[in-house]
C-alpha cells in the first residue's frame, strides 16, 4: 500500500480566502496542531506576500520538527530568496514554486509564450535547488492546460530538480473522470514522473474538490493538497478531513494510507473554526454536529441493532468528544489534569492548568453537569499563545428595552483595574462601548454571534466578534461563559488583545 502524503495548505491557500486571515499566534497554534495531526507537509504561507507572512513562516519553520514546512513562491528569484530566508531553519524545508501553464493564463495574465514559461520553470526550479533539496513545482491551472505542453512543463521542472510536481484544478472546473485521466496521463507520459511525487490540488467551485482528489489518488498520485474544513479561495479547497477519512475508511480501494492521527481531526477542525470565526456547518461530513446523528426511527433501530447498518465511521475515530458527564465539583486538580491528558491535552500544566481548573470549578457551580464539550470550550478561552494586555475583572449591566448601562472593570497590563459606566442601545452595545473607553480606542465591530456549546438552559454560550481598527484588518475574538453577555465581553476583549498585541 502506498503512503499518501498529506500537504496541508490551510495557512496559505486557506488563509488567502476572504475573512479567513489569522493572527501570527493563531497560525503558530494551528501549525503545532497540524504537527500533532501528523500531516506530512505544512504550507505555512507565501513569504514574499507580506512581512507578516514571512515572520509567521519563519517562526513555524523553527518550531515544527515532525513535518516538512513549505513556503509558496512565484517563479521569481526574489520570491524564492524570501521563501528560503523564511524556511531555512526548518528541519525539512521545501520551496513551492508555481507558474501558470494554461493558454488563458499565459496569454492574458502572464503575457508569456510557451517557450518563456518553460525557460522560467527551468531557471526558477534550478535556482531553488541551490537553496534546498526539496522543491515542488505547481503548474497553475494545470487542468485547463494543453496536455502536451503540460507534460513538457513538468519534464522541465523534473530535469531542473523538482521533487514534486503538482497539477492543480485551480478553478474547480473539472470532473473526477477528467482529473483521473489527467493524473494517469502525467504518470504515464512525463519522463521522470516515477522519480517524484505527483500531487493533487483541487478547488471546490463545483463541489468536486474532494471527489477529484480521490479520483487522482485512485490514479496513483502520492500527495494530496488540502485544507482543514475545506477553507480556501472562493468555494474553498478539497477538505483534509474528508480526503483522509475516505482513504482511511476504504484503504484497499485507494491502495493508500496516510500517517494522519485521525483522533486529532475534530480538535483541528474546531481550532480552525474558532480562529476564523466560522462555525462548522451541521451537515459538514466527518465533523458536523449532525454527521453522526440518527434522526429517523428506522435508522435509530438499525444502529441500535448493529452500528454498521448506518455508520461507516465512528465519532471516536475522529476524536469527537463524547457529550457525557466527565468530572464533578468534587474532582481534584490531579484528576482534572489526567482527564485533560486523556482528551489529548498533555501539554497543559503549571499556571495554565491552575487557571483552567479554577474555571472548571466555577463552571461546576453554575452548571448541573460538565462534559468534554464544555472543557473543550473552556480551552477556547485559554489559548496557549495569547498575550493578555487586558482582561475582564467584573461587570454589571442594567437594562430596559432599548437602553442599557454597563459598568465594566478591566485589568489593564499589570494590576491596574479601570472601571467605566457607559450607556448604549442594549447590554452588548453598552458593554462593548465601555471596553472602547477603557482601552481609549474606537474599534469597528463588523460581526458578532453567539451559540450554545451543549444543550440545556445552563449550557455554555460561545460568542465571537469580528473587530478591527478603522481602515485596518480585522481579527476574530472568542469568549465562553454560561452568561452570554459575559461571553460577548470576553470575545470583545480577546479581539482587542489580538489587535493591540
Ligand atoms: O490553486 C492553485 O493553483 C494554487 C497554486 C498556487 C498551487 O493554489
Ligand atoms: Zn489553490
Amino acid at each position: 500500500m502506498k503512503h499518501l502524503k498529506i500537504f496541508d495548505t490551510t495557512l496559505r491557500d486557506g488563509e488567502q480566502s476572504p475573512g479567513c486571515s489569522m493572527h501570527i499566534n493563531e497560525k503558530i497554534e494551528l501549525a503545532l496542531q497540524l504537527e500533532k495531526l501528523k500531516v506530512d507537509i505544512i504550507e505555512a504561507g507565501f513569504a514574499a506576500s507580506s512581512e507578516g507572512d514571512f515572520n509567521s513562516i519563519a517562526t513555524i519553520a523553527e518550531r515544527i520538527k515532525d513535518c516538512t514546512v513549505a513556503s509558496l513562491s512565484r517563479a521569481l528569484i526574489a520570491d524564492i530568496d524570501k521563501s528560503y530566508q523564511a524556511i531555512k531553519k526548518a528541519v525539512s524545508p521545501r520551496i513551492h514554486i508555481f507558474l501558470a501553464t494554461s493558454p488563458l493564463h499565459m496569454q492574458y495574465k502572464l503575457k508569456m509564450s510557451e517557450e518563456d514559461v518553460l525557460k522560467r520553470i527551468e531557471e526558477s526550479v534550478k535556482y531553488a535547488k541551490t537553496k534546498v533539496s526539496d522543491v515542488e513545482f505547481s503548474a497553475e491551472d494545470a487542468s485547463r492546460s494543453d496536455r502536451a505542453f503540460l507534460a513538457k512543463a513538468f519534464e522541465a521542472a523534473i530535469r531542473s530538480g523538482a521533487t514534486v510536481i503538482n497539477m492543480p484544478d485551480t478553478v474547480g472546473y473539472c470532473t473526477p473522470n477528467e482529473m483521473y485521466s489527467l493524473a494517469r496521463f502525467i504518470k504515464e507520459n512525463v519522463k521522470g514522473a516515477d522519480k517524484v511525487d505527483l500531487s493533487a490540488h483541487n478547488h471546490n467551485d463545483l463541489g468536486l474538490g474532494v471527489a477529484n482528489t480521490l479520483a487522482m489518488i485512485e490514479a496513483g498520485i502520492t500527495q494530496a493538497e488540502c485544507t482543514v474544513n475545506g477553507i480556501g479561495e472562493r468555494a474553498g479547497n478539497a477538505s483534509l478531513e474528508e480526503i483522509v477519512m475516505a482513504v482511511n475508511t476504504r484503504p484497499y480501494l485507494y491502495n493508500a494510507e496516510t500517517r494522519i492521527k485521525t483522533k486529532e481531526i475534530y480538535k483541528t477542525c474546531k481550532l480552525v473554526s474558532n480562529i476564523i470565526g466560522v462555525n462548522i456547518h451541521p451537515t459538514k461530513p466527518i465533523v458536523g454536529a449532525n454527521a453522526f446523528a440518527h434522526e429517523s426511527g428506522i435508522h435509530q433501530h438499525g444502529v441500535l441493532a448493529k452500528k454498521e447498518t448506518y455508520e461507516i465511521l465512528s465519532p471516536e475515530a475522529v476524536g469527537i468528544p463524547e457529550n457525557k458527564i466527565v468530572l464533578g465539583k468534587h474532582s481534584g486538580m490531579h484528576a482534572f489534569a489526567e482527564h485533560l491528558a486523556d482528551m489529548g491535552y498533555h501539554e497543559i500544566s503549571g499556571e495554565k492548568l491552575q487557571e483552567l481548573f479554577g474555571e472548571f470549578k466555577r463552571l461546576c457551580d453554575v452548571k448541573k453537569s460538565v462534559s468534554n464539550k464544555d472543557i473543550e470550550a473552556l480551552l477556547t478561552n485559554k489559548s496557549l499563545e495569547k498575550n493578555l494586555l487586558y482582561s475582564l475583572e467584573n461587570f454589571v449591566i442594567n437594562c430596559k428595552k432599548g437602553n442599557a448601562y454597563a459598568a465594566v472593570s478591566i485589568k489593564c497590563g499589570g494590576d491596574a483595574v479601570k472601571t467605566v459606566i457607559q450607556d448604549g442601545d442594549g447590554p452588548i452595545d453598552s458593554a462593548f462601548l465601555a471596553v472602547d473607553r477603557i482601552v481609549g480606542k474606537s474599534f469597528v465591530l463588523t460581526d458578532y454571534g453567539v451559540q450554545s456549546v451543549t444543550e440545556g438552559q445552563d449550557a455554555l454560550g460561545e460568542s465571537y466578534v469580528r473587530l478591527g481598527l478603522e481602515g485596518g484588518e480585522s481579527v476574530i475574538g472568542r469568549g465562553v461563559s454560561t452568561d452570554v453577555i459575559e461571553s460577548g465581553i470576553l470575545a470583545y476583549i480577546d479581539a482587542v488583545n489580538k489587535l493591540l498585541a
